[in-house]
């Protein structure tokens, strides 16, 4: 196994602080009156030494700052952050390095330091375009703080995107379609249009509960996708991943990395990681609550909560998990190279032949993929696949 060489080499920075915490949201994300931000500028500058100590001599192909909200980070930490990157391990000429932001004002005037910094593809949660679905989606910001986000996004960053939520409540498909047509007027060359999900603990799962919000049923929700990847594909900007579209070139590459079982270091709260050392897959979990993780870097310079080799089943059933979410599914070359083995020994041929047959998935001399249909039902392919 030659593991995560070739699918690029990424690392991973988590900020898990908002100014408040979305309806909708399960990420690792967390509200607090004050945060000393020395503390966390040092503490994530000493997790990232930890895990170069173990990954040197690796080219970074993309850094990715994600949360919570990074854009709350002040610009000297990022910029300190991407330094110290650059100190350890050597980066691709055309390294790709993103940063989440939240279009809110507030954040918006730091985007000329962030540049600045090195960050060079920006990631705006827009959500919607409509200042009725930004309410409920409890978002502070407003369609007019959105659009002038957009607006700096284009002017200082070589490359952006901005995120979309669909399927909300009571939205028709003429309702979307038109939202989607904005969308595309203001987009550059990736967008990210996600379904909206009713996650575990959330204030949104409570009022599904309690029967105060009620999501499209499968069939309009179903409509709604292949809505968007229609339209998307007309665009030029057809889907590389499920809930992903970009002009073909400018998909991003952190996220490729992930779905295509690259190596990446995961460093900050709760952050995952995973590394092929000494031709081991190793997964790494960092301590997910904000303050115990600080504590335990300042104590041992790292918050590692988890580092184990992974078992070649849970290998083979991760490289699946993500490889068909990718409208390329994975090539021959990747899947031999993470797996050892060919597709056709790795996987039961009757079940494969089953879901072949019944149009969800192509296998081929490239490698295998899912169909549209495979990936709108991709969990129920996996288990018919892996079961
Ligand atoms: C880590 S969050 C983005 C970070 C940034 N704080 C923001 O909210 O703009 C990544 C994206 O996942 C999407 N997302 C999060 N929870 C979701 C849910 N329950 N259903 C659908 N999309 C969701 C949102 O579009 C969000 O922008
Ligand atoms: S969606 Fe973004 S801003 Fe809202 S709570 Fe989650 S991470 Fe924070």
């Amino acid at each position: 196994m030659s593991g995560g060489a070739e699918g690029g080499f990424g690392i991973y920075i988590h900020w898990p602080f908002c100014q408040s915490k979305c309806p909708y949201c399960d990420f690792n994300s967390h509200v607090r009156e004050a945060v000393d931000q020395e503390r966390w500028r040092r503490a994530l500058l000493a997790e990232l030494d930890h895990y170069a100590a173990a990954t040197r001599g690796r080219a970074v192909t993309s850094v990715f700052f994600g949360g919570g909200t990074p854009s709350l980070m002040p610009p000297q930490t990022v910029a300190a952050l991407i330094d110290r990157v650059g100190r350890h391990w050597s980066l691709t000429p055309e390294v790709e390095i993103t940063l989440e932001a939240n279009p809110g004002s507030v954040e918006a005037v730091k985007f000329v330091d962030l540049a600045e910094a090195g960050v060079n593809r920006l990631s705006l949660g827009v959500q919607a375009l409509d200042d009725a679905a930004l309410r409920f989606l409890g978002r502070r910001h407003d369609e007019r703080e959105a659009l002038a986000a957009i607006d700096l996004a284009r002017r200082h960053f070589p490359r952006w995107s901005f995120d979309l939520i669909y399927a909300r409540p009571g939205q028709s498909a003429a309702d979307w379609e038109r939202e989607l047509d904005r969308a595309l007027g203001l987009a550059g060359e990736h967008l990210s249009l996600y379904q909206l999900t009713i996650e575990a603990n959330t204030a949104f799962e409570g009022a599904a509960r309690r029967g105060e919000l009620t999501l499209p049923d499968e069939t309009a929700a179903e409509a709604l996708f292949d809505l968007t990847q229609a339209n998307l594909a007309a665009a030029g900007l057809p889907a590389y991943e499920i809930s992903n579209h970009a002009r073909p070139g400018a998909e991003c590459r952190h996220n490729l990395v992930y779905w295509q079982g690259g190596d990446y270091v995961g460093i900050g709260p709760g952050a995952h990681g995973r590394l092929t050392i000494e031709a081991t897959r190793i997964a790494t979990r960092q301590h997910r609550a904000p303050e115990a993780w600080l504590a335990a870097v300042e104590a041992d310079g790292h918050a590692t909560r988890e580092h184990r080799a992974l078992e070649p089943e849970e290998r083979r059933e991760e490289l699946l998990l993500m490889g068909l979410r990718l409208g390329a599914g994975l090539s021959r070359e990747r899947f031999r190279a993470a797996l050892g083995q060919e597709i056709e020994q790795a996987l039961d041929p009757a079940r494969l032949q089953r879901l072949v047959e019944g149009g969800f998935l192509v296998v081929d001399a490239g490698g295998i993929r899912t169909t549209s249909e495979g990936r709108l039902r991709l969990n129920a392919v996996l288990s018919a696949l892996l079961a």
